[in-house]
């Protein structure tokens, strides 16, 4: 059957509008430019195609009982009448124009017959939901596919979200939706998108296998190292869907993304479904792959009657009982794979216990914990090694990469188990991470977990662009994924299988907007793809420019880490190997009206004298050796593990003029030898390697002064103590939205326990009525107390908001432990005192913390939006995900300057 899908969401941003097809005669249809098919979704794909589920329900592409076709979608998990499948319009639709829809649906459980209806949610702009129905209630049969159809029109165009969803007035089966299709009048927005998307949709279109006899293998290419995996769901691995040839062309090995989890291998006790998951098998061995499992026990997509008395399903099962489930589900689900395809069994791997910690690092409060307790973990494993020895048992979990609490409770969590005798072979990291989450410690939980004697394997890889499709996103994620591949491949003796989370953006469980994987949405190689495969072929005649934010200043100490200005500034690593691996490098850069001044720590711990750092800046280029520099604008300084250099470079020689925003060409690459055979070659912006054209490199980007302030020692009593009137006062002054209605200080105090701060905000309209905390009239402090200067919040960082009532809330990463607030109402406005604990250093006198103050203005009205945001130091409405662009408070005794 031939079908296209429109679909994928919010269309103000051009990448999110997916449009993939097999056949070109109904493209043009939907291209025509009236009465468009603007939703065809008949799930051929095998997957969801733009549906998502609206409240807690699980959606999956099932092959069993379609209404026409090979597939449909099937809604689980329902827990209120209106949860259910939907599917996101924004931008497809006009206010004046009537929309026709038209849907089957099926259910085959609960009573004899049930009504369906499809509703119109838009989300307004001023907060307020608006619900329209879009098809009537429609009495449906059990057992029977019935038709519903219906008319809506959306009465303006004044809101900000709207959506479709598929519901039950009155109960909660389970239920099929098929050939669900949207015709009307598509927004001319829309239309002009698909017009400029057309392009890519032909090239989708271009026989996949075409251009894939151009490119590399990704599992031949990484075969000296581990197999190559990718999850799938069985539609992908048809013949008429393309996603197949890149299947059979780059991955070995196959791991089920859905279909053999509980909730479709074992939907109703003892009605066990192989269908779908035999599907990938079958494929597996035809293609010579091998398998992993996924998974047996986890906190999701398990059925609930798992967890219920037989007798009074409101009651929780026993122990035994759960147990005996539980056995039977891993028993005979191992047996049947290994009776139905004996020594061909591509399975070698299972995923026996997934995600069993949570983020802090404790067992999982899931109902699994609390039936069985918490050797639930151990008789799993043990069912599983007595079904099928042959299998390696792996417990699979995420949010472990950067070597935090959870690796540390994984690490400890198999070592009980190993230490019990309990039959666990591996630890598999997901690796579900984006652009910017810190690589540098996933060296250090690789080595940890594979000094426990066990397998490591990375399950899930994705990437998340964070929403962001643009070219240079999509450029740092390939530097990402380099350098995630360097250290995978550093450390592949530890490593037997890397396996992607799907195989394009257009499938991701992401959605496409997050460009997560290494195909794109017309199937074609990223540059991730490259950047893994064959760094120098990456797509580099794409200006790729990482830029480096270089503040005026001038180092004050022969010792420029010593100085300041330096010294409240992050590193930027060079890090990324484009051949080998060894010595890296971390720069920090300043400029005034004469020079640009580099400072780098080489970490090389194998002394060579022919280790050396190149700069490549503007048309010159630069080069040191270790150990023997000359000349009068360079100083350095050798040592057994590294060597660090200190560069004037006069902005004439390189032909920049010295002006806030102007910009230069910029790389670094680090070359290190042992004797004299070139090991590993590090380099900032050009992964691939090619630094002879200026074309290639990152920039230096001129910037004023970073922010700096300084907050005196002392401990006040209360915001009336006269200590306040001696500290400094900081202008609140940056509007980042809105451009009026408060205007803001905050002065700092510290002492060794804590930092204070007292803000005054002059605002005669206080409002508290909007339940999201940042829409309300409110404070907000974010600290980073090493300084870091990171694009993510790590240890010591923290954001801590304080409306004028006093309530507080803090972002998700914040320790808010020993925080305390009080906040009093002025003639003119209100001010709020914070006392924020130092809980990750030991102030001293001289210290520069990141700091930075933000004021939220709320409007008026019941309701009301945020209308007004401003900021001290940073430049946009970030500072709650990265401390990059805090400014700096220094601790002084006091305050001469
Ligand atoms: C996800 C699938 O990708 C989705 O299609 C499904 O709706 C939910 O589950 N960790 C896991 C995987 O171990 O099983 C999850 O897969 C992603 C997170």
């Amino acid at each position: 059957m031939n079908v296209i899908v429109l679909g994928g969401g919010v269309v103000s941003k051009v990448k999110e509008l997916i449009i993939v097809g097999v056949s070109l005669s109904l493209a043009m249809m939907i291209f025509g430019a009236t009465g468009n098919v603007i939703v065809n979704s008949s799930f051929e794909s095998g997957s969801l195609w733009g549906w998502s589920p609206f409240g807690s329900v699980t959606l999956i592409a099932t092959t069993t009982n379609p209404h026409s076709g090979d597939y449909c979608l099937y809604t689980t998990g329902r827990t209120q009448s209106w949860m259910g499948p939907s599917y996101n319009l924004f931008g497809l639709l006009s206010y004046d124009q009537t929309y026709k829809i038209d849907f089957w649906v099926r259910y085959d459980e609960g009573p004899q017959s049930i009504q369906f209806k499809a509703t119109v949610k838009t989300s307004s702009v001023n907060g307020a939901d608006n619900y329209i129905q879009a098809a009537n209630p429609t009495t449906v049969q059990k057992g029977i596919w019935t038709e519903i159809s219906g008319e809506f029109s959306i009465p303006d165009d004044n809101y900000s979200g709207i959506v479709i969803y598929v519901e039950s007035p009155g109960a909660t089966p389970n239920f099929y939706l098929d050939n669900f299709t949207v015709t009307g009048e598509i927004s001319s927005s829309a239309q002009n998108l698909i017009n400029s998307q057309k392009q890519e949709f032909e090239a989708a279109i271009t026989p996949v296998s075409e251009y894939l006899k151009a490119i590399p293998s990704l599992y031949e290419s990484l075969s000296k190292y581990f197999p190559v995996g990718v999850a799938v769901e069985p539609g992908q691995l048809l013949s008429s869907n393309p996603h197949s040839q890149i299947v059979a062309k780059e991955f070995n090995m196959l791991v089920p993304e859905n279909v053999m989890k509980p909730e479709f291998i074992e939907p109703k006790p003892g009605d066990f479904t192989f269908q779908n998951a035999d599907a990938i098998v079958d494929y597996a061995i035809a293609h010579h792959m091998i398998m992993r499992g996924h998974n047996f026990i986890w906190y999701e997509e398990t059925p609930n009657w798992f967890f219920e008395d037989p007798s009074n399903p409101s009651k929780p099962a026993s122990r035994t009982l759960l147990l005996e489930r539980m056995k039977d589900l891993i028993t005979t689900t191992m047996k049947h794979f290994e009776d139905k395809y004996g020594s061909n069994n591509p399975i070698k791997y299972w995923d026996i216990v997934n995600e069993p910690l949570n983020d802090n690092g404790t067992l999982r409060d899931t109902k699994w914990l609390q039936i069985i307790g918490p050797d639930y973990i151990a008789k799993a494993f043990e069912y599983a090694h007595e079904a099928d020895p042959n299998i390696k048992l792996f417990v699979n979990d995420y949010g472990m990469e950067n070597d935090g609490i959870k690796a540390q409770a994984m690490y400890n969590l198999v070592k009980k188990l190993k230490d019990e005798g309990v039959p666990i072979d591996g630890i598999g990291i997901e690796c579900h991470i984006n652009i910017d989450t810190n690589l540098d410690k996933l060296k250090d939980v690789i080595e940890k977990f594979a000094s426990l004697g066990v397998e490591v394997q990375f399950t899930e890889i994705d990437m998340s662009t964070l929403g962001d499709t643009s070219e240079s996103a999509l450029l740092q994620q390939a530097r990402q994924y380099r350098k995630l591949f360097s250290i995978l491949e550093e450390e592949h003796k530890y490593i037997t299988a890397v396996v992607f989370w799907g195989i394009s953006d257009d499938i991701s469980w992401l959605g496409a907007q997050n460009a997560p994987l290494l195909f794109n949405t017309a199937l074609q190689p990223k540059p991730d793809f490259w950047a893994i495969v064959d760094p120098e072929k990456a797509p580099m005649n794409i200006v790729n420019t990482q830029p480096l934010n270089t503040p005026e200043g001038t180092p004050a100490s022969t010792d420029w880490s010593k100085s300041l200005n330096f010294e409240i500034q992050p590193f930027t690593n060079v890090d990324t190997f484009v051949k080998g691996y060894g010595a890296t490098a971390k720069i920090k850069t300043l400029w005034n009206n004469d020079n640009l001044y580099i400072l780098a720590n080489v970490s090389d711990t194998t002394p060579s004298s022919r280790d050396n750092v190149e700069f490549f800046i503007g048309s010159r280029s630069y080069r040191f050796f270790r150990g023997n520099f000359v000349g009068k604008n360079v100083e350095e300084t050798s040592y057994a593990t590294g060597y660090d250099i200190q560069l004037t470079i006069p902005l004439d020689e390189i032909g920049v003029n010295s002006k806030i925003g102007n910009h230069v060409g910029f790389d670094v690459r680090v070359n290190d030898y042992d004797n004299s055979t070139l090991k590993s070659i590090a380099a900032w912006n050009d992964f691939a390697n090619i630094e002879e054209d200026p074309i290639h490199y990152g920039q230096i980007e001129f910037a004023g002064q970073s922010m700096m302030a300084y907050a005196l020692y002392g401990t006040p009593d209360g915001i009336s103590d006269p200590i306040w009137n001696k500290s400094q006062v900081i202008n609140i002054t940056k509007f980042i939205k809105g451009d009026s209605g408060a205007t803001a200080t905050v002065r700092t105090l510290w002492n060794d326990k804590y930092l204070y701060v007292l803000a005054n905000v002059w605002e005669k309209d206080l409002n508290a009525s909007n339940p999201l905390p940042y829409r309300q009239d409110s404070v907000e402090i974010f600290i980073d107390q090493h300084n870091y200067k990171t694009p993510y919040y790590t240890d010591g960082d923290g954001q801590y908001r304080v409306n004028f009532e006093n309530a507080q809330s803090f972002g998700p990463s914040t320790d808010s432990s020993g925080f305390e607030s009080f906040t009093t109402k002025t003639a003119t406005g209100y001010i709020v005192e914070m006392a924020i604990p130092f809980n990750d250093i030991t102030p001293k006198v001289g210290n520069v913390i990141g700091f930075d103050a933000l004021v939220n203005v709320a409007g008026s009205g019941n309701n009301s939006s945020r209308k007004a945001i401003i900021i001290w130091s940073g430049e946009t409405n970030t500072l709650y995900e990265e401390t990059q662009s805090f400014g700096n408070i220094m601790l002084v005794h006091t305050l001469s300057q």
